[in-house]
């Protein structure tokens, strides 16, 4: 049997990471993966190009049982070192809206990289590998694979979320960690569209393809300020996905389709420069006609702004600021980018990602009970976390 310092389960963000830091500290590591390729989600990431990081990345920007946890390993491998890493291999990249940093060519030149940091690292991968069986033994653990027996002193599960089956996702991660004792909390899909209720795709269906800014509040009060897309489903975009992280299953959102501004104040100031303008018309000044056509009733948009009552104004603008819609529930982990939940990270250290109770035993990356904001935030926890756990396996 082939005995390795550290074995990791998961040749994806966070485990190649680990691996390439574990193996320039000199440990004999082993990376296993079921799939046939490294890195699958990386490669499909941002459009093709990997939004692989942030320019800011704060803590708060995380989803987390425990809002403390992600501050250590955040801290000591920064959105920068990774910047850092990816000049160092002459990666080309560019910023976009809100910090998002991108390839400018393909997101294969982040994997290319990981796969190369390994190679200098020493580490061996091992892909289409099955993991039959995990069991500790005294000195670590015996993982009886498709390939053979192994044993290994440090195993790091970095099997990431639900999120995209298609790609191999799968719940291996959370059945070990409940097999070790861990607690695992309840998962669902985040950074995900919405669905249309029956009745509500009969009235937007129509609108699929338009897309207007809009600022979008959950129920806990948190707030997005991005594009909202119309699809034949629902609703989708920037908004709309990160809204959905904080949204629970029955709960309206606010969408504001007026961000910035005061509805109210406007329809005054219309009323008062062009009384005999219809509704119709000066709304269509400020939204897409469609839109406008699909939210409000034929008979009021037809009548002249000095028809509307001040009470119809006040209703009109509350429908503009403050459009409480309650969609019927999500697309799921069919086209989710992340999974909310799962390991519980107060049986995790923050410093090491160890196991407190399974000395050894460490989780790194989706898996554990942290989700980022959209915008390379994931990417960037699973570097974090990765390099967290290199350091101590
Ligand atoms: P990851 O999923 O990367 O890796 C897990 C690995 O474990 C895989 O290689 C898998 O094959 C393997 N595995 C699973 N089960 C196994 C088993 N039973 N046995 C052996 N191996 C097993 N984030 C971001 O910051 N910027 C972005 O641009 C995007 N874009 C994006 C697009 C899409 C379509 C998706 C679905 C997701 C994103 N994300 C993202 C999220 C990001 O991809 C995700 O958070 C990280 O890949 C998580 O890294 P992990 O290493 O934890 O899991």
């Amino acid at each position: 049997m082939k005995h390795h310092d550290v074995i990791i389960i998961g040749a994806g963000a966070a485990g190649l990471m680990c691996a390439a830091t574990a193996g320039y500290r000199g440990r004999d590591v082993l990376v296993l993966d079921n799939a046939k390729q490294a890195g699958r989600k990386i490669l499909i990431s941002g459009g093709g190009r990997c939004n692989f990081t942030n320019q800011k990345v704060e803590p708060h920007q995380f989803i987390c049982g425990n809002p403390h946890f992600v501050k250590s390993a955040l801290a000591r491998y920064r959105s920068s070192d990774f910047i850092e890493l990816v000049e160092r291999h002459g990666i080309e990249y560019h910023e976009r809206d809100h910090g998002q940093l991108f390839c400018n060519d393909s997101a294969k030149d982040i994997v290319t990289m990981l796969m190369t940091e390994c190679e200098w690292a020493g580490v061996k991968i091992k892909l289409r590998t099955e993991i039959l069986s995990v069991n500790k033994t005294d000195n670590g653990f015996l993982l009886t694979t498709s390939n053979g027996e192994l044993s290994c002193q440090s195993l790091v599960v970095a099997t990431g979320g639900l999120s995209m089956p298609k790609l191999g996702a799968t719940p291996y991660g959370y059945k070990l960690a409940e097999q070790f004792g861990l607690t695992v909390l309840p998962t669902s899909a985040g950074l995900v569209p919405f669905t249309w209720h029956a009745d509500q795709k009969v009235r937007f269906e129509a609108l699929s393809g338009i897309a207007v800014p809009a600022t979008i509040t959950a129920q806990d009060g948190t707030q997005f300020s991005e594009a909202l897309l119309f699809t034949h489903r629902g609703l989708s975009g920037p908004a709309v996905l990160q809204i959905s992280n904080y949204w629970q299953a029955g709960e309206a959102i606010s969408i504001n389709l007026l961000p910035g501004e005061n509805a109210l104040e406007k329809i005054e100031l219309a009323l008062k420069n062009h009384p005999k303008q219809s509704l119709r018309n000066t709304l269509s000044h400020w939204l897409p006609k469609r839109l406008v056509e699909a939210l409000f009733e034929e008979t009021q948009l037809d009548k002249a702004l000095n028809q509307l009552g001040h009470g119809e104004r006040e209703q009109l603008a509350a429908s503009l600021n403050n459009w409480s819609i309650i969609m019927n529930g999500t697309e799921g982990y069919r086209t989710a980018e992340v999974t909310l939940g799962g390991v519980d990270t107060n049986e995790l250290s923050s410093k090491t990602m160890e196991a407190k109770n399974v000395p050894g035993l460490y989780f790194i990356g989706e898996v554990m009970d942290v989700s980022g904001w959209l915008g390379g935030f994931n990417f960037q926890w699973a570097w974090s976390s990765g390099v967290a756990a290199g350091q101590a396996v």
